[in-house]
C-alpha cells in the first residue's frame, strides 16, 4: 500500500483559518472514503495561541457545517514541517512568505507550496483574492466566509491530489 499524503495547512495563530481547513478537508477525505490515503494537519508561523483549541467563532461555524474541530490544539510552524509534508497549503501571501524565511534551497517547496486560494474556483464572476481573509477579532459573518472559501478551496484541492480534476 502506498505511504499517505501529508497535508499541512498553515495560518498565522493556528486557531481560527488553518484548523478549519484542516478539520473540513478531514472531513472530505473521510466522505470521499479516502482516510488511509491522507494525513491531515495544522500549524501556525506563530506561537501566539500555542497549545490552545480553535477560535470559538470557527468551532461553532464547523459544527454548524457538521465538523468538529474542537478537538484540535494549535502549533508552530517548524523547519522540519518542510520535510514531513508533501504538501504545504498557506491561508494568505504574509503566511506564504513567512514560510518561505524558512526554505533554504527553494527548489525543494516547487510544487509542494501553496496558497490556499490557488484552488478555489470564481463562483459569481467578481473575481478572486489571494488571501484566505483573517476573522479574528471579528463576528460570525467572517468566520462563514471563511467557511465557504475553505470548503471550496479543500475540495478542489482534493480532486488535484487525487488526479480527479
Ligand atoms: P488565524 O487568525 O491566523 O487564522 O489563526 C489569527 C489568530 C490570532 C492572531 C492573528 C490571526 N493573533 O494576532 O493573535
Amino acid at each position: 500500500m502506498s505511504t499517505p499524503t501529508r497535508v499541512l495547512f498553515v495560518c498565522l495563530g493556528n486557531i481560527c483559518r488553518s484548523p478549519l481547513a484542516e478539520g473540513v478537508f478531514r472531513h472530505q477525505v473521510e466522505a470521499a472514503g479516502l482516510s488511509h490515503r491522507f494525513q491531515v494537519d495544522s500549524a501556525g508561523t506563530s506561537s501566539y495561541h500555542a497549545g490552545e483549541a480553535p477560535d470559538p467563532g470557527s468551532v461553532r461555524v464547523a459544527r454548524q457545517h457538521g465538523v468538529d474541530i474542537s478537538g484540535q490544539r494549535s502549533r508552530q510552524f517548524v523547519r522540519q514541517d518542510l520535510e514531513r509534508f508533501d504538501v504545504i497549503v498557506a491561508m494568505d501571501r504574509s503566511n506564504h512568505r513567512n514560510i518561505l524565511r524558512l526554505v533554504e534551497d527553494i527548489e525543494t517547496v516547487r510544487g509542494r507550496l501553496w496558497l490556499m486560494r490557488n484552488f478555489e474556483e470564481e463562483v459569481d464572476g467578481s473575481g478572486l483574492d489571494e488571501d484566505v481573509p483573517d476573522p479574528w477579532g471579528g463576528g460570525p459573518r467572517g468566520f462563514e466566509t471563511v467557511y465557504e472559501i475553505v470548503e471550496r478551496s479543500c475540495a478542489n484541492l482534493l480532486r488535484h491530489l487525487t488526479g480527479a480534476a
